[in-house]
Formats: C-alpha cells, sequence, structure tokens
C-alpha cells in the first residue's frame, strides 16, 4: 500500500479563470460537453418539481451528479464538477489529495466553506462515491433513477441547497457551516480517514447523509469481519484415513458460530451473522485439502464480547487458520429532534472515520431508502429531495442553536 497523501489545492486559484463569467455563460457551458457530458434531457422531468438558487437547479445539479460515474476508487471528476459548481455558488473550495486514482485522475475530497473561516461549528457531509456497476441517470414517474441517485447524491444535492439557502437568507454567517464531500466511503472509508488526519479543520457538529427515509438515523452496527481458512491434506475418499477432510473441520466451526448468543440491544435489535462465502474441495471422490469461509457479524452492541465469543469458537482447531479482517464499533449518534421522526439503520456509514474531532452532536439524515441504495433500481423520490433540503435546513439550525 501506498501511504496516503495529501495535497491541498487553493482550488480558487485554478477557477480565476472562471470568475468573469456570467451565469448564463455558465449554464451554457454546463448545458454542453464542458465535462464530456451530454446536454440535459430536459423532457422527460417537466413534470418534476425543481428547486433554484440564483439559478442553480437542484434537479439539473442532481442529474449531473448522478451521470458523471463516481464508483470508489474513480471519483475526480465528479469532485471536479461539484468543486467547480461550489465555486460558483460563491463558496471557498479545497480540494484534498485521497490516495489511490491515478497521476492525471487523482482522487479528492471536497471541502467548501464561506469566506476564509476553515472551522466551522458544523460540518454537513456525505459521500461522492457509489458502488458498481453505473447506472444511467433516468426518470420514471417521479422516481428519479440511476446509480448514486439515492446513495448518496441525493444527500449531497440537498444537503448543498439547503446550506445555500441558509447563506442566502443570512440565516447562517461565516464560520458556522462547512459543506464535506469525501471519496471511499463505499469502500474503505478512505477519504473520511484522510480528511480526519489532514484537513486541519475543526468542527463541533456533525451532520451525515446517506438514505434514511427522513428519519434521524439512531445509530447502526458495526461489522466483525473474518475469514476461516483450513488446510487438510488431500486423499483418495475411498481412503480417507490417509487424508485430512477440511470441511470435516470447518463445518461443526461454522455450526458453532451460527449458535453463539451475540449480544443485542433495544436500540439497534440483535447481532446477527452472515456466513457469506463458503468454498472447499476439488470433487466428491477427494478428500478436501483445504476449506474457506467468510463471516460477517453485524453487531449491535459490544464488540469486544464478540470478539471475545467468536475466538472461543475458532481459538485452539487444529488445522484452521482465523484472519480477522476488520472490526468496527458500533455507532449511537443524536436522533432526537422535533419534528423528525427516527429509524434504525443496519448499514455502516463514515460516522466511525471522522475521528480527532470534540463533537458534541452528531445527526444521520437524507432522502431515499437504503432498500434500493445498492440494487439496479436505486432510485430516489423526486419530492424527496426537497423535504430533505427543508430537513437539512431544520438540522442545521437546531444544532446552531445549541
Ligand atoms: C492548521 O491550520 C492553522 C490555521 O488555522 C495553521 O496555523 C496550522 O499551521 C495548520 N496546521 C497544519 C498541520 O497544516
Ligand atoms: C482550526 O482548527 C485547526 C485544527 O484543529 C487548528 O490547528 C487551528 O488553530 C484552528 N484555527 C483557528 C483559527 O481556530
Ligand atoms: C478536543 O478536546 C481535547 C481536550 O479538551 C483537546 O485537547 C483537543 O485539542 C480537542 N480537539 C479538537 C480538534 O478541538
Amino acid at each position: 500500500m501506498v501511504p496516503p497523501y495529501t495535497m491541498k489545492l487553493a482550488y480558487t486559484a485554478s477557477l480565476l479563470l472562471l470568475a468573469p463569467l456570467t451565469w448564463g455563460v455558465l449554464v451554457a457551458q454546463f448545458g454542453q460537453s464542458a465535462f464530456g457530458l451530454e446536454p440535459l434531457e430536459r423532457e422527460p422531468r417537466a413534470h418534476l418539481t425543481d428547486l433554484t438558487i440564483d439559478k442553480l437547479s437542484l434537479l439539473d445539479l442532481h442529474e449531473r451528479l448522478v451521470s458523471i460515474p463516481s464508483v470508489s476508487g474513480s471519483e475526480h471528476a465528479v469532485a471536479v464538477y461539484l468543486a467547480r459548481v461550489l465555486e460558483q455558488m460563491g463558496l471557498t473550495v479545497e480540494l484534498e489529495r485521497v490516495s489511490g486514482g491515478s497521476a492525471d485522475k487523482p482522487r479528492y475530497n471536497v471541502y467548501a466553506y464561506q469566506g476564509r473561516t476553515r472551522n466551522t461549528t458544523v460540518v454537513v457531509t456525505s459521500h461522492i462515491d457509489t458502488v458498481p456497476p453505473y447506472i444511467p441517470y433516468h426518470v420514471e414517474g417521479t422516481k428519479i433513477f440511476g446509480r448514486g441517485s439515492c446513495d448518496a447524491k441525493g444527500s449531497v444535492v440537498s444537503q448543498i441547497f439547503a446550506v445555500l439557502s441558509l447563506i442566502g437568507n443570512a440565516e447562517v454567517e461565516e464560520g458556522q457551516v462547512s459543506l464535506l464531500y469525501v471519496v471511499g466511503e463505499e469502500v474503505d472509508g478512505s477519504g473520511m480517514s484522510t480528511a480526519s488526519r489532514d484537513l486541519n479543520a475543526t468542527w463541533e457538529l456533525a451532520i451525515f447523509g446517506e438514505p434514511t427515509e427522513l428519519k434521524l438515523g439512531v445509530g447502526h452496527k458495526g461489522n466483525y469481519f473474518f475469514e476461516l481458512v483450513v488446510k487438510g491434506h488431500a486423499s483418495h475418499s475411498g481412503y480417507p484415513e490417509l487424508g485430512t477432510s477440511a470441511t470435516e473441520i470447518l463445518v461443526p466451526v461454522l455450526q458453532d458460530l451460527l449458535a453463539l448468543e451475540l449480544p443485542l440491544l433495544e436500540l439497534l435489535g440483535p447481532s446477527t451473522l452472515n456466513i457469506g462465502r463458503i468454498d472447499a474441495g476439488v470433487a466428491a471422490n477427494v478428500i478436501p485439502a483445504r476449506a474457506y469461509a467468510q463471516v460477517l457479524i453485524r453487531v449491535a452492541a459490544d464488540l469486544a464480547l464478540v470478539d471475545k465469543l467468536v475466538r472461543q469458537v475458532v481459538g485452539n482447531v487444529a488445522h484452521l487458520e482465523f484472519k480477522l479482517h476488520a472490526t468496527n464499533e458500533p455507532q449511537y449518534i443524536d436522533y432526537k429532534v422535533d419534528g423528525f421522526e427516527s429509524i434504525v439503520l443496519a448499514y455502516a456509514t463514515d460516522i466511525p472515520n471522522l475521528v480527532g474531532q470534540n463533537l458534541t452532536l452528531r445527526y444521520l439524515y437524507g432522502p431515499g431508502s437504503i432498500h434500493v441504495a445498492h440494487g439496479d433500481n436505486e432510485y430516489v423520490e423526486n419530492e424527496d429531495l426537497l423535504v430533505a433540503v427543508e430537513g437539512y435546513r431544520k438540522l442545521i439550525k437546531h444544532v446552531l442553536a445549541k
């Protein structure tokens, strides 16, 4: 692994060229193939409800962001596009280099704020990478489909419109709110980890955007992810005494794992265990020399206890190798705000990767449902994007009043 490094760009400087452009020209540019994109197809969404701030259309921005492929690792184009839009809307924008990508297409986090004050009371954040594969933007009825439409580019546009409208109405001032859009959330949280380590900005409160069905997440389960590898010894199945069957060692271990009483918590429900992959052997008439399993536990509470229970099962089994790949503590966040419902979530977010801050409150909120987020039918409802703008506005005002 190449050690991650950071290179902050004074994005302002590189955009001076754009400064004399009027909005008309800019919109025309966006309308052409400024970023290798085709002009927007307006017709299919004439019936949708839009929101516009200083000629920036929420539906246009959403379409643009969804249309730019940004599978984790390849977020260059979407970051540069987003930075340019935020800059045009009057924010100071920094691109923060995140390791990976290529020399000509580096990966960037996007950090934006008012004026010169980088440390803000609240940071409003989400991610600009998506899971594969890319799915083009399209509209059916009031549903807006496409990869990232919901997870999490829906949150991104709603957050941006909330913040721009608060700024436009002078409801927030410099030093109060910043926007942070990170890469790599869907794989390893490298974007948020890099921001935590190197961005050198301080926040007191954080609002995370992910699909929560417009409710406040009460938290989410942690992870405990491991592999089991059994190395036996092959032989003819007619002479099993000459071999060591890897499956006969692995299967009882898996049964014991399935029988574990894992910790539960009223708030998040039970910890659940999934044996997601099993692989062993070569043929029915050969004693298998090798068996393999991947197991992921979604941890509702007490990660240390989960670790202990698993090790009790897998420890001291001859021929068995236990490889622990990743652990994440369950996250318990703030969710009590008047006017918002709450929701229990079974998916992981960047929340544990934002470290090194003394955050007094953390909220998780966004349009769309996780149930469609990684599927090939990923979509967000038009109306949810608009409701989320209002939701983020309320949340930001709520936390600033603290
Ligand atoms: C962090 O920012 C402050 C100004 O806000 C600056 O004085 C300091 O040198 C910066 N530290 C690093 C490591 O960049
Ligand atoms: C902003 O935060 C950084 C990192 O915590 C700190 O080094 C710096 O002094 C802060 N700047 C101001 C102006 O408070
Ligand atoms: C968090 O609080 C601790 C203890 O008060 C302090 O030492 C540290 O600098 C704070 N960190 C930030 C980022 O403000």
